[in-house]
């Protein structure tokens, strides 16, 4: 019980206010990259861009009355046009502004920090090895990471056994950068991702009723488990928020 009043006193303070000072900007550090390096020699797949061909359903009325929480998939393969469509719309960049300092994006993010990555564990998707990626918004590609026999399994226990996840298409996994927050707000940078996460998982939500797809935001999973699948560099990266998707049966 203490520990819950200590989280919600944690809640209410706004993770530490703008405290002047707190933040890596005002005491003129540099600041961090905008998006994630890329490594040398990195194997990169271009996607083809986010045109609007795919839409099954372009009303966005009807997007938002239909949208639920799917589970069950269809066993086709997505399109590379249609997990295009989903990195667009979730993560898409528009606009990089203030000469690198900022990237305006199709969801907000406080301040414009967009503190996520996005990786995608690829299972049935067209012209796609099954295996891991992280996708380049800037760019609009993806880098290819790593490939392992064991992804799925690992991923099942990752997430508590919950077995539609495994059986997606593909599994969106976000994982946030704090210091990209920090770097500009200190410890209030915290609260404002956590808030960030909701308008990209609310945006797959729309995008996968759009395209007859489905997806279902998942939060309950071993924080360890998962960060260990990613192979992240816990004190810097770690993952928050993670979405299977897979085309709608009907
Ligand atoms: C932050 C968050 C975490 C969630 N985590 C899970 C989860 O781990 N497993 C799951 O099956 N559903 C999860 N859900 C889906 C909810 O159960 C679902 O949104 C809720 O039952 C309402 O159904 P609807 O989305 O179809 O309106 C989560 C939803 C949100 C917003």
């Amino acid at each position: 019980m203490e520990r819950m009043q200590a989280q919600r006193e944690l809640m209410k303070s706004a993770f530490g206010t703008f405290l002047a000072g707190a933040s890596g900007q005002s005491q003129g550090k540099p600041e961090p990259p905008i998006e994630k390096a890329c490594p040398p020699n990195a194997e990169l797949v271009a996607l083809p861009p986010p045109d609007m061909s795919v839409l099954t359903q372009p009303e966005l009325r009807a997007c938002m009355a239909s949208r639920r929480s799917r589970r069950h998939w269809s066993h086709e393969f997505m399109s590379k046009q249609e997990l295009s469509f989903l990195l667009w719309a979730t993560q898409g960049v528009e606009e990089v502004v203030g000469d690198g300092y900022a990237t305006m994006r199709t969801v907000p993010s406080g301040g414009a920090r967009h503190a996520f990555e996005t990786y995608l564990i690829v299972n049935r998707v067209d012209g796609l090895l099954p295996a891991v990626y992280r996708y380049r918004p800037i760019q609009h590609e993806l880098l290819f990471l790593f490939g392992a026999d064991t992804l799925l399994e690992h991923l099942n226990a990752a997430v508590f056994g919950q077995r539609f996840v495994n059986d997606a298409s593909v599994v969106f996994i976000w994982t946030c950068v704090p210091y990209r927050g920090e770097w500009r707000y200190g410890p209030a940078a915290h609260k404002l991702m956590l808030i960030d996460a909701g308008h990209v998982c609310q945006n797959l939500y729309l995008a996968c009723e759009a395209i007859g797809a489905g997806t279902c935001a998942v939060a309950a999973y071993d924080q360890d488990a998962l960060d260990r699948l990613l192979q992240l560099d816990t004190h810097e990266e770690f993952s928050l928020y993670l979405a299977p998707v897979g085309k709608r049966p009907e």
